[in-house]
C-alpha cells in the first residue's frame, strides 16, 4: 500500500515517518522546498524525540522519501493523508481551511480511482463533507473515499503518541474507506488499540471536544490553584487527590502560566467560534479563552509587582517553548510574558534548550544566554516558565548566589522545600503557600 502524506509539520512528519516504519511506502509532500530539501538529506526539521531515529532507518530502507511534487505522489497513492496547517483566522477565532481547500483541489485533480482521502487536520465539523462534495464535483464519476482521522499527538512524546495511542478514531462514509484504516493501522489493532469508527461528523467533534476538555481541565486547576492562594491551600495536594477519583483522573491537574501550543489555543477558540456560528453556545469553553488569555497577563503582573517591590532591574526567563521537549513556540506563554516585563521597563535574560531560534524570530532585545545558570547571572529576578528537566537539577543554592536579587518564581511547581532549604530565595510558586526553612516560600507576592 502507498501513503501520500501532505504537510510535513509536527503532525504530518511524525504520521508519514511512523507510517513507514509500520512497513508501508510512504512519500511526505511540502510545498516549502526549503523543507522538503532538508528532509531529503536526513535531516529532521522539527525537534521530536525518537523522531531522527525513524526517520534515518526509514529513509535508509527506501520507504519513506520527501518531495515537493504533490501531483505525481497523489497520483501514485492508496491512502493520501492532508496534515497541513488550519491556523485560527485574525478576528473571529475560526478555524482557517484555505490550506485543506487548496489540498484538496490538487489531490483531485491528481488521484486516481478508488483513493482514499484522509483529513488527519483537525478540522471543524461539516468539513469532510464539504471537502468530500467539492472533490466529488471536480471528478465527477470517480470513486474514491473520505476519512476523517483526527490525531491526539502530544508535542515531545509524539512518537510514542503514534505508536502507542489510547484509540484511533475515524470518521467513515463508506465501508472502503473504514477498511483501508483498518489496514494502515493494523499493527496497532494487533496491539488491541481500540478503534473507533464513526461517521465523519463525529471524528470532528470528538477531536475538538478533547482537546476543549483538556484545556478546560488544565484551566480549572490553574483557577482552583488561585483559590489555594488565597486561601492557604495546596493545589498540588488538591489535584492528587481529586484525581484519585477515577471519573475525574490525574491527568492534566498540573497549574502553571496557562496553556500554550499549537493547539490548544486555536482548537478552543475554534470550537467557540463553531458553537456560535451553530446557535449552540459553548460557553464552558468560552470562557476558557477569556480565563487563559487573562493568566498570562496576571503571571507578568506578578513578575512586574515583585520588580517594583525589589527595585530588580532584570528577569531571567528560563524556558520559552510552551512545553518541554519541543522546540515549538506557538501561542507559549512566554510570548505574552516576556513583552509584558519588557514594557514593564525590565531588561530580559533568556534561555531555552531547543526553541532559541525560533523565539530570536519573535521576541525582541531579550539577551539569549548559552545555559540556564549563565540567563541567571546578575538577574535580580529568574522565572521558571518552561519545565525543562535541565531545570530541575539547577543548584538553587548556586541560583542565589549568581543573582543580583533573590526573587525565584517557579510557575511550574517544581521546585520543593528541601531543594529551597538554606538557599535565601524569596519563592513564589503557583497554588502552593507555606514557608520553609529559611528561605521564604510564598505563593502571592
Ligand atoms: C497540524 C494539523 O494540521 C493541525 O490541524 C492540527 O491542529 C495541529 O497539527 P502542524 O503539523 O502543527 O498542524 O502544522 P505545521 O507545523 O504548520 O505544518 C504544516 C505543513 O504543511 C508545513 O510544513 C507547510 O509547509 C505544509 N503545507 C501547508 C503544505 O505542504 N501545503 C499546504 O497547502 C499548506
Ligand atoms: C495537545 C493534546 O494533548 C494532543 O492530544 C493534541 O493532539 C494536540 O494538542 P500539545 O499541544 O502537544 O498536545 O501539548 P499538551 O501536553 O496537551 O499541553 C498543552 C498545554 O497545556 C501546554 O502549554 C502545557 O504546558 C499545558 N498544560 C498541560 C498545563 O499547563 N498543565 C497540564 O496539566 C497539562
Amino acid at each position: 500500500m502507498k501513503i501520500a502524506m501532505i504537510g510535513t509539520g509536527y503532525v504530518g512528519l511524525v504520521s508519514g515517518v511512523c507510517f513507514a516504519e509500520f512497513g508501508f511506502t510512504v512519500a511526505c509532500v511540502d510545498k516549502n522546498p526549503a523543507i522538503v530539501k532538508r528532509l531529503q538529506a536526513g535531516e529532521v526539521t522539527i525537534f521530536e524525540p525518537g523522531l531522527d531515529e525513524l526517520l534515518a532507518r526509514n529513509a535508509r530502507d527506501g520507504r519513506l522519501t520527501f518531495t515537493t511534487e504533490l501531483a505525481e505522489t497523489v497520483a501514485e497513492a492508496d491512502v493520501i493523508f492532508v496534515a497541513v496547517g488550519t491556523p485560527s483566522r485574525r478576528g473571529d477565532g475560526e478555524a482557517d481551511l484555505q490550506y485543506i481547500h487548496a489540498a484538496a483541489d490538487e489531490i483531485a485533480a491528481a488521484m486516481k480511482p478508488n483513493a482514499v482521502v484522509v483529513i488527519k487536520s483537525t478540522v471543524v465539523v461539516g468539513t469532510n463533507a464539504d471537502v468530500r462534495d467539492r472533490i466529488a464535483k471536480a471528478r465527477p464519476g470517480v470513486p474514491f473515499s473520505m476519512v476523517s482521522n483526527p490525531e491526539f499527538l502530544r508535542e515531545g512524546s509524539a512518537v510514542e503518541d503514534f505508536l502507542r495511542p489510547d484509540r484511533v478514531v475515524v470518521g467513515v462514509h463508506d465501508d472502503a474507506g473504514a477498511a483501508a484504516m483498518k489496514r494502515v493501522y493494523r499493527p496497532l489493532y494487533l496491539r488491541e488499540t481500540p478503534m473507533i469508527v464513526t461517521t465523519l461528523e463525529n471524528a470532528e467533534i470528538i477531536k475538538y471536544a478533547a482537546n476543549a476538555f483538556l484545556a478546560m481541565k488544565v484551566t480549572f486547576i490553574n483557577e482552583v490553584a488561585d483559590l489555594c492562594e488565597k486561601s492557604g491551600g495546596n493545589v498540588q495536594d488538591v489535584a492528587r487527590a481529586i484525581g484519585m477519583d477515577n471519573r475525574i483522573g490525574s491527568k492534566f491537574l498540573h497549574a502553571g502560566p496557562g496553556f500554550g501550543g499549537s493547539c490548544f489555543p486555536k482548537d478552543t477558540r475554534a470550537y467557540a467560534a463553531t458553537g456560535r456560528k451553530m446557535n449552540a453556545p459553548q460557553t464552558l469553553i468560552e470562557q476558557v479563552v477569556t480565563v487563559n488569555e487573562q493568566r498570562k497577563r496576571s503571571m507578568a503582573e506578578r513578575i512586574v509587582q515583585a520588580a517594583k517591590r525589589s527595585g530588580a532591574k532584570s528577569v531571567a526567563v528560563l524556558g520559552i517553548a510552551f512545553k518541554p521537549n519541543t522546540d515549538d513556540i506557538r501561542e507559549s506563554p512566554a510570548l505574552d510574558i516576556v513583552p509584558a516585563l519588557q514594557s514593564a521597563g525590565l531588561a530580559v535574560r533568556a534561555h531555552d534548550p531547543e526553541a532559541r531560534s525560533a523565539a530570536e524570530q519573535v521576541l525582541t532585545g531579550v539577551t539569549w544566554c548559552k545555559s540556564a545558570y549563565d540567563a541567571i547571572e546578575g538577574a535580580g529576578i529568574t522565572v521558571l516558565l518552561t519545565e525543562w528537566n535541565a531545570y530541575r537539577s539547577l543548584n538553587l543554592k548556586t541560583v542565589s548566589q549568581l543573582m543580583s536579587g533573590n526573587i525565584l518564581f517557579d510557575l511550574r511547581n517544581v521546585f520543593n522545600e528541601q531543594e529551597l532549604e538554606g538557599s535565601g530565595l524569596e519563592y513564589y510558586s503557583v497554588g502552593r503557600p507555606l514557608s520553609c526553612g529559611r528561605s521564604r516560600v510564598k505563593s502571592d507576592p
